[in-house]
Parts: C-alpha cells; structure tokens; sequence
C-alpha cells in the first residue's frame, strides 16, 4: 500500500555537498519525492522536532548540530515507504551501516548521519506536519 514517510538531509550531507547524489538515490530506490524544500532551524525548532529523544544524552548535541546548517526536509511516497526508506539509509551509526546504503556512503558518525527517516506511521505523520503544510505537498 502506498504510503509516506518523512526525511530530512542532515547539515553534515548538505554541507559536503551530497544533496543531490541522496535524492538520487532516494529517486533510484523508486520513492516520489511529495515535499522537498531548503531550510535552516533555530535550536529550539531541532528541539521540537527530537522531543522523543529529550531525556537522551545527546540531545543538546543533535539539536546543536541540527540547527548547524542548511537542511532539506522530504516527503517521499512509496509502497512500504518507510520500512523501505530506513533499509536504504542503514543503520543509525554508519560503522554498522550495510555496503551500499546512504549512511554507508555518505555518513560520518553516529550523530552526523546524513539522513534521517521517521521509525512509524504516527511519527512520520507528526515529522511531515511539523515542516510540511498539506499545500507544499504534490
Ligand atoms: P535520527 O535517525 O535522526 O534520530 C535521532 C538522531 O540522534 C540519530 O539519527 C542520530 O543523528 C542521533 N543519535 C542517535 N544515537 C546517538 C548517539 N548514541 N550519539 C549521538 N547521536 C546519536
């Protein structure tokens, strides 16, 4: 069943200039790209968005790096589209990453990762809401 999911590419990735080559192989792994723009956040915009992971260790750390730098947010459609999208990226920490992910070929630790994608249907519905209004979405 088609489905959406919601992604964003990470300051790190942005920075190094692999936006493009990441969408490419988001476009090859057969996801529609629904909602795409550029943005920076402020640190208290990363803090909403990571609010789940507020009790975690690096919170003050992701939400600093977050708001580092550019980021473009995504919203991708697909058959099983966020299953599909969390085997493409590889695991959180890219040194555990599977050969031929996009944390494998683009990420650099565990917290500047590349990309990121929602883990459930309830979280992507809140991720797309919380940078997405449903007229910026086609
Ligand atoms: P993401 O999938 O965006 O979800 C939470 C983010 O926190 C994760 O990617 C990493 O960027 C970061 N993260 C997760 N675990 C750690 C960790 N142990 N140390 C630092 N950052 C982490």
């Amino acid at each position: 069943m088609s489905e959406r999911t919601f992604s964003i590419i990470k300051p790190d990735a942005v920075r190094k200039g692999y936006t493009a080559a990441i969408l490419a192989e988001i476009e090859k792994a057969g996801f529609k790209i629904v909602g795409l723009k550029k943005i920076s956040i402020s640190k208290v915009q990363a803090e909403g968005f990571y609010a789940v992971h507020s009790a975690r260790p690096f919170f003050d750390s992701l939400t600093t790096f977050m708001s580092s730098g550019s980021i473009v947010p995504l919203v991708l459609e697909k058959d099983n589209a966020i299953a599909d999208l969390r085997k493409l990226m590889g695991a959180t920490n890219p040194a555990n990453a599977e050969e031929g992910t996009i944390r494998k070929k683009f990420a650099g630790s565990i917290e500047e990762n590349a990309i990121h994608g929602s883990d459930a249907p309830e979280t992507a519905a809140f991720e797309i809401g919380y940078f997405f209004a449903g007229y910026e979405l086609a």
